[in-house]
């Protein structure tokens, strides 16, 4: 598996503004643990700068432009702009990411677990070892 859009349902119109909505079992490859979201974050720095042993995660741009870019222990790197609110990107594990906020873009993220820093790779070096394991 690779990063990949999906694009979820959008009701509405310009004069009434829009809405979207996911439904786990319809819309999702993993049950929901956990949503956060970031915001605020200037666009002079980059975020990110971690891999995940197990996570999944769907990540949106529910207002701005987030440029979100992946490396995958292959050494592929994939970049996506997310500026719909309706586009999200499906994150698989061991995905190393960087990610670059617009001014007032808000990331929000549906996570497949709860909060669990010893899941995360934050060395780019040990991150690339385990190339050596696929
Ligand atoms: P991190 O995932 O490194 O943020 P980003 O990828 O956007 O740069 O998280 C930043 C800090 O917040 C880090 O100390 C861990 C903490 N954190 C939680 O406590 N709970 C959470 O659900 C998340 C996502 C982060």
């Amino acid at each position: 598996m690779k990063p990949s859009l999906i694009e979820i349902p959008q009701i509405g119109n310009s004069e009434m503004g829009f809405l979207s909505f996911i439904e786990e079992k319809n819309d999702l490859p993993f049950p929901i643990k956990r949503v956060y979201w970031t915001y605020n974050a200037p666009s002079s720095i980059i975020r990110g700068g971690h891999a995940h042993k197990t996570l999944e995660q769907l990540i949106f741009a529910v207002s701005g432009v987030i440029n979100i870019s992946f490396e995958g222990l292959d050494g592929e790197i994939t970049s996506f702009k997310l500026d719909k609110p309706n586009v999200g990107v499906y994150v698989p594990k061991l995905f190393w990411r960087d990610i670059q906020f617009s001014e007032n873009a808000v990331l929000l993220c549906l996570a497949s677990q709860e909060y669990i820093e010893d899941d995360y790779i934050r060395d780019f070096g040990e991150f690339k070892k385990l190339s050596n394991c696929i």
